[in-house]
């Protein structure tokens, strides 16, 4: 049986962040973990470079499209490879030899009867690059996944026959119980489908970035949505279709995705593969997402975390480390330098790095660095037995991607190497002339770090090679078999001293995330408390510059319509008028002070330019100013009645 592992292959709309790094992380620390146990490993990643919303990017860019998809496309494989990431193949979906297979795969489900023209109407979020029945759009207007604006389409499509796999599908989830990792995700895959699948519309006629139809079918008019593009390229990279040579790698073992498109890949792909009579991946693993500092990350915000940056300033395997251990995997997970300079300085450093030190310290001193396996078992069973109980079971955590887990495991088996130091003393043995005893000791210690350091190596490859190094032997399929599998303690070698492997980490040593634009965002109350807790730490306390607040745009704006949000105590949703033609829904907390009847036809003070949030689900995209004391809240107006628009400032 062979390992095929997947990441999801990125769109070329925008510069790799931390994001689609763990992705690629998790799945790499698979692929070699599956290499380490000496099986089969073939291990993709690549670019999604076609649909509308490239096409609008690279116009955006004022590029022809090709070229910047060639130039994101360079970005996201040169990371990977700054980051050493083991791929075995880089595909874009613009190669040739995908497009190809595409045209194939479609081909085949069109004369199977799945595919068939018709007529689409529906509303399509360009940036989620999905339609969304009406039913599911937030205010008849925008997308239920980003809040965005959708546009509404109607045209001539292709469909594919969704509907026709709904029970096979859910037959599929039954006999199948871990297709979905984590298996909590698997309710609400199963749900999905049992409201109902609609056909999928395959094609689009709208824009022409995009895999054309195949010849056979003579209508140029259309190109292949891009999902239906994208999914494919897990088997086009095999040849799907053309050369097949590799797929006999197929099925793939795990594809890993962020929640976001784990729909796609456990709904749609494997009704696709269903109906071109292909095997089904065996597991879909489904991650959580990444804020930083419990903020979502977006290029407007400033706050993006790019990946070169962290690894430029805390080291690349310090970041893999961080990542797959501070997060449970399926769990959102929130990027802040605090919590991974703890990491650092306690796990990475203090638990694991001072183990390996104190070792070197205690050979060199004691035996001129020769360190023999001899007298472990007489002096250190009890050790031993603790060890193997821990490393006999930790590698079960790997097979569900629990990464969280079998760190927290292992480092366990840090600790009683730790402990055996502070509780046997070799110092003092020395000095009492039990010197065996404290060499034992030494050398319980480095079967410890062999051990553990074998299992780490998918995780931090290049740091446990230097640890495998100091130690007198390699990491590969042998070792893992003979430390891991046989239970075999190293051979009598001598230690190569290294300095520490992970310096201690005191300040941040990124710059923290632009605090002047968060705050903005947040909400009222929280913005006003959190001012009065930093004012002081900033420099000109709380001044902000001429340039700062006009990043605020305030308008007057006049309400024309005004309800209450049935539920809701403090909610009124208001429609303001805000000039030229621009009707803005806000949703403002004054229930208590104002009624809807009395808002009507007033003018209010707006901010225009805040991101849209939801409140009770109901898309806001504006602000009220307000004053507010002990005597209650009244709403700031203009003193004389103004156009709707007008700016204020
Ligand atoms: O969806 N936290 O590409 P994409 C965690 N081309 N993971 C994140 C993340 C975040 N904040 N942001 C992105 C596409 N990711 C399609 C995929 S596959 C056939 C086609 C990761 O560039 C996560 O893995 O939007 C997510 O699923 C993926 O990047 C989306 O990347
Ligand atoms: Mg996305």
């Amino acid at each position: 049986m062979s390992n095929y592992y997947t990441t999801p292959i990125y769109y070329v709309n925008g510069e790799a962040h931390i994001g689609h790094a763990y992705t690629t992380f998790i799945t790499d620390m698979l692929a070699r973990y599956s290499r380490l146990k000496g099986e089969e490993t073939y291990f993709l990643t690549g670019t999604d470079e076609h649909g509308q919303k490239i096409e609008e990017s690279a116009l955006k860019a004022g590029k022809p499209t090709q070229q910047f998809a060639d130039e994101i496309s360079a970005l996201f494989k040169n990371l990977w490879d700054e980051f050493e990431i083991s791929y075995d193949q880089f595909i874009r979906t613009t190669d040739e030899a995908h497009k190809k297979g595409v045209q194939y795969a479609f081909k085949k489900m069109f004369d199977k009867g799945d595919i068939y023209k018709g007529e689409y109407e529906g509303n399509y979020c360009v940036s989620c690059e999905t339609f969304f029945p009406e039913s599911q759009l937030i205010d008849g207007e925008f997308c239920p996944d980003c809040g965005r604006t959708t546009t509404t389409v109607k045209e001539e499509s292709y469909f594919f026959k969704l509907s026709a796999y709904e029970q096979k599908l859910l037959d599929f989830y039954e006999a199948t119980p871990d297709f979905i990792l984590p298996k909590s995700r698997r309710n609400e895959v199963i749900n999905f489908v049992k409201g109902g699948l609609h056909d999928l519309s395959v094609t689009r006629t709208s824009f022409s970035w995009g895999v054309p139809m195949p010849k056979e079918l003579n209508d140029d008019k259309h190109v292949m949505y891009v999902w239906l593009d994208a999914l494919l390229n897990y088997v086009t990279a095999l040849g799907y279709g053309q050369d097949e040579a590799k797929m006999h790698l197929w099925p793939a073992q795990m594809h890993v995705v962020g929640k976001d498109i784990l729909r796609f890949h456990a709904i749609y792909w494997p009704a696709f593969l269903m109906s071109l009579d292909l095997p089904l991946p065996r597991h879909i693993a489904a991650h959580g997402w990444w804020t930083r500092d419990g903020e979502k990350m977006s290029k407007s915000k400033g706050n993006v975390v790019f990946p070169k940056e962290v690894s430029d300033a805390y080291g690349a395997e310090n970041l893999r480390y961080f990542m797959m251990r501070e997060v449970p995997f399926g769990q959102d997970g929130d990027f802040s330098q605090r919590a991974f300079i703890d990491r650092i300085n306690s796990d990475l450093s203090n638990d694991l790095g001072n183990l390996l030190n104190r070792i070197i310290g205690m050979s060199g001193k004691y035996s001129d660095f020769l360190v023999d396996s001899v007298d472990v078992e007489k002096y250190h069973a009890a050790e031993l037995e603790e060890m193997y109980e821990i490393l006999d079971n930790v590698e079960k955590f790997l097979d569900e991607v629990q990464t969280h887990r079998f760190l927290e495991e292992l480092w366990k088996v840090f600790t009683i190497g730790n402990r055996a130091i502070e509780a046997h003393a070799p110092w003092t043995k020395v000095k009492e002339g039990k010197t065996d005893e404290a060499l034992a000791t030494v050398a319980l210690v480095a079967n410890v770090l062999a051990k553990a350091s074998v299992l780490l190596h998918p995780f931090m490859p290049k740091t446990t090679n230097t640890i495998a190094d100091t130690l007198g032997f390699t990491i590969d399929t042998e070792s893992y078999n003979s430390l891991l599998k046989e239970k075999k303690l190293l051979a009598t070698f001598t230690i190569k001293p290294v300095g520490p492997l992970f310096p201690r980490v005191d300040e941040p040593l990124i710059p923290e995330a632009p605090k002047a634009m968060m705050e903005a965002e947040k909400p009222k109350e929280s913005k006003k408390e959190s001012k009065k807790a930093e004012a002081p730490k900033e420099e000109a306390a709380g001044l902000i510059t001429f340039d700062e607040f006009f990043n605020t745009t305030l308008k007057v704006g006049t309400i024309v319509e005004a309800e209450e949000v049935p539920k809701s105590k403090k909610l009124l949703k208001l429609q303001v008028d805000l000039g030229e033609g621009e009707l803005r829904q806000i949703v403002a907390g004054i229930k208590d002070y104002y009624s809807a009847e009395e808002l009507l036809n007033t003018q209010v003070c707006v901010v225009a330019n805040l991101k849209p949030a939801k409140l009770m689900g109901i898309l806001s995209a504006g602000m009220l100013l307000a004053a507010k004391d002990d005597e209650g809240l009244c709403l700031v107006r203009p003193e004389k009645p103004r156009k709707a628009g007008a700016s204020i400032g």
